[in-house]
């Protein structure tokens, strides 16, 4: 009576590897109410995100959360674009530790970009384009090696790229354009060498104080041509114009001194009676 015990077994393996875990995922769990908390949610999008839902997102193969994935009874897929969702991206992001794909686009997200994403090591794919996002790129982003896609365009990023970026190598779509980014592209992201992705300069553009390849070279951080010619012609002018009033108050009171010696030598000239 081997075979059928083996054929049961077969059975049991392949049913607990296609059903999800009873148990929900307690990391999921911290990370989805977490997120939920520092989101505001004015068009009520998120309606079915709530308590009870928080407690189970993988019950099936779909999730209970609109805008969420299941895979294997974890979450790993948020996507929440044109949601006009305000509020701030919350750091226990990083507790949905089998993310692969976080898209968060078009929506009205303030605050910084949590540096916990470093322990998102699934993350494929990070799309927080067209928001209100401020402060830096967290260097340790490329912590996250599986990156193919990091679309940061539209928002209010400031300080340098970071050039750990260019070391990842999965890394086909980059774009930080229309930023407040400054400071030089990094070589490793601007002109990449060997069979890996190029980015050209429509990844780059509209960060007034960045510069280097493919963008042009650093800004003339001095005067222009234009504004020294400028100064020039400007102060001769005032210099200019300033002597003549000096001639002219001189002129004035020379002429004043000579009438006045001219009457005092007539009064002079005068015989006295
Ligand atoms: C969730 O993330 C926070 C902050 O990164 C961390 O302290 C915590 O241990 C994580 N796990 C759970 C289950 O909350
Ligand atoms: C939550 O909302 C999404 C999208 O609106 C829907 O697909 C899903 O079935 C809803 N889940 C529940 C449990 O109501
Ligand atoms: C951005 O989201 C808004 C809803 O908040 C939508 O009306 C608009 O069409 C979206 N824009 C793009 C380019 O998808
Ligand atoms: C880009 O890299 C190639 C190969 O290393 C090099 O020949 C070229 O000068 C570089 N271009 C710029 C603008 O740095
Ligand atoms: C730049 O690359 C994008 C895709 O990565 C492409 O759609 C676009 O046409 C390219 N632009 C230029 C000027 O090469």
């Amino acid at each position: 009576m081997k075979f059928p015990k083996l054929t049961l077994t077969i059975i049991l393996t392949l049913i607990s590897t296609i059903l999800p875990p009873s148990s929900p995922d307690p990391n999921d769990q911290s990370c989805l109410s977490n997120l939920f908390k520092t989101l505001q949610d004015p068009n009520h999008n998120l309606m079915n995100w709530t308590e009870p839902n928080f407690q189970n997102p993988c019950s099936g193969f779909l999730s209970n959360l609109a805008g969420a994935t299941c895979n294997n009874g974890r979450i790993y897929k948020l996507s929440l674009p044109n949601f006009n969702l305000h509020g701030s991206i919350s750091p226990f992001i990083s507790n949905c530790t089998n993310l692969q794909s976080l898209d968060l686009s078009n929506n009205s997200l303030t605050g910084p970009i949590p540096t916990e994403l470093q322990y998102l090591v699934n993350l494929a794919v990070l799309k927080l384009s067209s928001n209100h996002i401020s402060g830096t790129i967290p260097p340790s982003i490329a912590m996250c090696v599986y990156l193919n896609v990091i679309d940061l365009h539209d928002n209010d990023l400031t300080g340098t790229i970071p050039a750990q970026v260019g070391s990842l190598v999965r890394l086909s779509v980059f774009d930080v354009s229309n930023n407040k980014l400054s400071g030089p592209i990094p070589v490793s992201l601007g002109n990449r060498t060997g069979n890996l992705p190029r980015f050209n300069v429509t990844s780059f553009w509209g960060n007034k104080d960045l510069y280097g390849y493919p963008l042009g070279p650093m800004k003339n951080k001095g005067l222009s041509v234009v504004a020294i010619v400028g100064i020039g012609l400007g102060s001769g002018l005032v210099s200019l114009m300033l002597s003549f009033t000096v001639v002219c108050v001189w002129l004035r009171v020379t002429d004043q001194k000579m009438a006045a010696e001219q009457e005092g030598k007539i009064t002079q000239l005068m015989p006295e009676y």
